[in-house]
């Protein structure tokens, strides 16, 4: 059995390469390729490399060469059928049976497909060559479109002749028809009539660049018509799987990372006539995470740009709180917000490309923080006004599907909402700190130390033991040179016996060159020093007790730095911290 040639080049289409790749082999960007150690042998230097513009990888160690579905072949031992329903999967598209219903389903699509092929191609021409399509084009030169837009866009308009759909109503059938959208059935005429006569048509294409549904504007506003419409929902053409312009812009997703998404059709067009071609509309409906999604395979950076009005505004809020469920550590998503009631075609038109770019650098907010500025514009003094707050905060962060940017987004929400309560916080700051994990074996020594923070007492401890056994320290100096103590008399004391390594043969302290007091605090406090006065010969047991000293202290440090890096992180959610962040948690699971 064969797959369609069509089903297998959509999740071509759909899919990165790189970004299958990179599930399972690091990748990095290298002019138009991207290159990683190779996953079919084990080497140090990079000889694997991966071209999404030619769609395959090559590795120059092992002459593997292939496309995507031979890479998952080769890598995951799948076999091609396999392969074909893992990335259909990934793709985000049905997996394909080989019923009888697929069979008749396929035939349906290619039907539909050239339907709206001619559909689209008649019209189209039909604005060039048909002296009805005069206000049509007048209409279009009003709004400042050149050919060169009509064209790029195929553009059209349909006017209220017949011919075209008698033609049609000969080559098909009325079920394969009425499958389109394209016609639907009068009951008062008895007779099919064009749902977008006398309308300026935008063809939506899917992704693979076929036409797969309409947009139809009026030529003059008008009371009792709608301004667009667009094709009824059909069993090719879903509004929120479907983006307008995917198709180009995703050929450019391999030399640019972000990705304007807009409001309208013209503000897809405006900006593309100015130079600005990366940029898809979301056809008047909500942003659904399904389009996320799917933007997010191509591109790095989502930045919203929705009209400067109300219900821009409001569309834009809405499409924050379903998108941020799909946000991850790799990618961006902002928003910008036009002045002035101007939406982005008529922004762009008036500023030019290099302005509206650079306004757009300088004025989009991530979207975490947008959420948190919108909600708390209500926010008042009261108690409940300020529980709603918080809980509706907690609630976005709740919906996030990577656990990462879940835990730090609701970080950002409760580092703002604890400004809010100074005095919890206090209290808050003072116990955090939190006590290192004590040594099974002193649990019990801490009762006259209540004043003393549990970190002093371990650097206590720790010193004792160096304080104790010198000989043993100076042969295994390895263990605890990279230790740090917090406490700065204890940093005193460390670095002085450090200095004195290379004396200890006479295992004189009362020469350190410290303050003895600093030495008797040591004497006293060090819980440690119970378990060790009975096992002062066994090397074993010492050494064993100072590893475990110098992985709490380790661990401290390691939390300290952690703490740090999460508030920053909060601030710049910025993949550098967070790498670090994610190499730091690395070693604390280690330790
Ligand atoms: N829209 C719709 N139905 C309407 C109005 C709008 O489906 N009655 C959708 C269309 O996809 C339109 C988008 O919402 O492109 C944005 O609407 P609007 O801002 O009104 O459209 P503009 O592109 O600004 O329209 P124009 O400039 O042509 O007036
Ligand atoms: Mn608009």
């Amino acid at each position: 059995m064969k797959y369609p040639k069509e089903y297998l080049q959509e999740i071509k289409t759909r899919l990165k390469i790189s970004t299958v790749v990179s599930k399972t082999v690091s990748l990095k960007k290298r002019g138009k390729e991207y290159v990683g150690l190779s996953p079919f042998k084990t080497e140090k230097t990079p000889s694997f490399t991966v071209n999404d513009e030619k769609e395959f990888y090559h590795c120059f160690s092992t002459a593997e060469h292939g496309n995507i579905f031979d890479f998952v072949m080769k890598t995951q031992n799948f076999k091609f059928g396999e392969s074909v329903k893992y990335l259909a999967n990934l793709a985000g598209m049905r997996p394909y049976t080989f019923s009888k219903e697929d069979q008749i389903r396929e035939e349906k699509w290619s039907k539909y497909k050239l339907i709206y092929a001619k559909y689209v191609e008649f019209y189209h021409k039909d604005l060039f060559k048909n002296p009805v399509a005069k206000n049509a084009k007048d209409y279009l030169k009003n709004r400042g479109l050149t050919i060169d837009e009509v064209k790029k866009f195929k553009i059209g308009y349909v006017s209220n002749e017949e011919n075209f759909k008698e033609d049609i109503f000969k080559e098909f059938s009325e079920s394969e028809i009425k499958d389109t959208g394209l016609f639907y059935f009068d009951e008062n005429k008895k007779k099919y009539v064009d749902r977008f006569r006398d309308r300026v048509i935008f063809p939506i294409n899917n992704i693979s660049g076929d036409p797969i549904a309409l947009g139809g504007r009026i030529l003059n506003d008008n009371k009792y018509l709608a301004k667009y419409i667009n094709s009824p929902e059909t069993p090719f053409f879903k509004k929120g799987s479907n983006l307008y312009n995917l198709d180009l812009t995703r050929k450019l997703s391999n030399t640019i990372n972000n990705i304007y998404l807009v409001e309208g059709y013209m503000d897809v067009v405006g900006l593309s006539k100015n130079k600005v071609d990366n940029v898809v509309a979301n056809l008047g409906t909500s942003l659904t995470t399904r389009q996320i999604f799917t933007l997010n395979q191509f591109f790095q950076h989502i930045i919203v740009c929705f009209d400067g009005d109300d219900s821009g505004y409001k569309a834009a809020l809405r499409a924050a709180e379903n998108s941020i469920i799909e946000l991850k550590p790799e990618k961006e998503i902002s928003f910008l917000f036009l002045p002035d009631n101007h939406d982005p075609d008529s922004f762009v038109n008036e500023k030019g490309k290099e302005f509206f770019e650079v306004f757009s650098k300088s004025n989009s907010v991530p979207i975490h923080k947008f959420l948190f500025n919108h909600y708390s514009k209500d926010l008042d003094k009261s108690p409940s006004s300020r529980a709603i707050f918080e809980k509706k905060l907690r609630l976005i962060s709740s919906t996030i599907k990577d656990e990462f940017i879940k835990k730090y987004v609701l970080e950002y929400f409760l580092e703002k909402v604890s400004e809010l309560t100074p005095n919890t916080n206090l209290k808050y700051k003072k116990n955090y700190l939190k006590p290192t994990r004590s040594l099974k074996s002193t649990q019990n020594y801490y009762n006259e130390t209540k004043s003393l923070k549990a970190i002093d007492i371990k650097e206590f401890s720790f010193l004792y033991v160096l304080l104790k056994r010198p000989d043993l320290i100076r042969d295994n100096i390895n263990l605890i040179e990279n230790v740090k103590l917090f406490t700065s008399e204890n940093k005193l004391l460390f670095e002085e016996i450090i200095n004195q390594t290379n004396n200890f043969e006479n295992y004189d302290f009362e020469n350190l060159n410290v303050d003895m007091n600093l030495i008797d605090r040591v004497y006293k406090y060090a819980s440690i020093k119970h378990i060790l006065v009975k096992n002062l010969k066994d090397d074993q047991k010492i050494l064993e007790i100072l590893s475990e000293l110098v992985r709490d202290l380790k661990n401290y440090e390691l939390e300290l730095r952690i703490t740090d890096l999460e508030s920053r992180f909060s601030k710049d959610l910025s993949e550098a911290t967070f790498n670090e962040l994610k190499e730091l948690k690395k070693q604390q699971k280690i330790n």
